[in-house]
């Protein structure tokens, strides 16, 4: 268990040494070295002692690069867009995407720096994607923070988002590459589209596995495949590995989706950041769901129908927790949990495929192993 997070809050969960862990860990020394004054407090958490592991040594300084990036990046005249942005920016994420980009480069033997931008690109993008999320969701909670609609407003939470969304386009200009900007437009449209088909999903039992999986193409794994697509656009690959690319990040992106929607039931406050329960209490028929309804039992799948129904109807807080308890008991007892698990390692694991036949490197060892740690994140 390790504890570096900035502001002192604690990843666990993961075993230590694990990948994931080191993988934050090496994104913590990176925020650490660059730490200044100038940034929000939050910045103000204690320094690693642990030096970064050998695996992601590989990217530790570029994510360095990337950090200092993001934060000189987020320059504005307007003081709300700043403690907007550097609310939800400083209290840290995963920072998954940028080092998908860092890594497939790395991979495919790319030696320019051109890449650290495009990296800041997509977090500032995935960012804004989490500002807009967590208004449509009315989520309360996110990086174990009060989310920027809770404590700034919704008003301020879409606008901040926008100026991000923008910012990312500002900064994806200056590559001055066709390609790169169409990938970029191409992933944050369908994105936009994966939320809007997710609405209109809300409170529908009969969503099945399909729909589900067009939802979270869209709305997740479009952006990680983004990343790792750009990372075989600038080191110049061919076709097939550009495909290969993409493949593995969206098998990627799908497993972490499923997962993050296992979590919503079984995981912790505390490990996630997030609130439990926030998919169902808004009628979210995530694979869990979706999985229960097929597994239970007929008197379990219509009091999981009626629940979603009812999620929708604005009950007081105490039926929204006797809701969830029942709900909870259900998808456990079902199995669907265990159930969901295995499709995301099936994600996990044709992600892997997908780096067959690759050159045996160190980025694409720890390409290789975060697909096969993903699977196991409890944050
Ligand atoms: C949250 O993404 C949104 C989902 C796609 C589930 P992350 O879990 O990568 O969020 P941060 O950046 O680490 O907070
Ligand atoms: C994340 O979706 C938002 C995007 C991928 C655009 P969710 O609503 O499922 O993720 P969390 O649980 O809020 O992070
Ligand atoms: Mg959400
Ligand atoms: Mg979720």
């Amino acid at each position: 268990r390790i504890n570096h997070r900035p502001g002192g809050r604690t990843i666990r969960g993961w075993p230590h040494g694990h990948f994931y862990n080191r993988l934050q860990k090496s994104i913590a020394v990176a925020r650490c070295a660059f730490r200044r004054p100038s940034l929000s407090p939050l910045f103000q958490g204690q320094l690693l002692r642990a030096p970064a592991p050998p695996a992601l040594t590989v990217i530790a300084s570029d994510m360095q690069a990337v950090d200092r990036l993001i934060h000189d990046s987020l320059h504005t005249g307007v003081p709300l867009v700043a403690e907007v942005s550097q609310h939800l920016i400083a209290a840290g994420g995963k920072r998954l995407r940028p080092a998908l980009l860092l890594l497939t480069a790395g991979a495919l033997g790319y030696a320019g720096t051109g890449h650290h931008r495009l990296a800041a690109v997509v977090e500032f993008i995935h960012t804004a994607t989490l500002l807009h999320d967590d208004v449509v969701d009315e989520s309360s909670l996110r990086r174990g923070l009060p989310t920027a609609n809770a404590r700034f407003g919704n008003p301020a939470s879409v606008l901040v988002g926008d100026f991000l969304y923008t910012r990312a386009f500002q900064m994806m200009v200056q590559a001055q590459d066709m390609r790169v900007m169409q990938i970029l437009a191409d992933a944050t449209n369908t994105i936009a589209e994966g939320e809007v088909m997710q609405l209109l999903h809300l409170g529908n039992a009969a969503v099945d596995e399909a729909d589900y999986l067009r939802v979270i193409r869209a709305k997740t794994a479009k952006l990680f495949e983004a990343s790792a697509r750009l990372g075989a656009v600038l080191a110049g690959s061919d076709a097939p590995r550009e495909e290969q690319c993409a493949r593995y990040g969206q098998a990627l992106g799908t497993a972490f989706q499923i997962i993050d929607d296992v979590l919503d039931y079984d995981g912790t406050v505390d490990d996630l950041g997030k609130n439990l329960g926030d998919d169902l209490r808004e009628g979210k028929p995530t694979l869990p769901l979706i999985l229960a309804l097929q597994m239970g039992t007929s008197q379990q799948a219509s009091r999981l129908r009626e629940a979603i129904a009812q999620s929708q109807s604005g009950l007081a807080p105490a039926d929204i927790a006797a809701l969830l308890h029942d709900v909870l008991c259900i998808v456990r007892d079902s199995g669907a949990l265990e159930a969901a698990r295995a499709q995301a390692r099936m994600q996990a694991d044709a992600a892997v495929s997908a780096l067959d036949g690759w050159p045996d490197n160190a980025h694409v060892h720890a390409l290789r192993e975060l697909a096969q740690s993903l699977q196991h994140r409890t944050a």
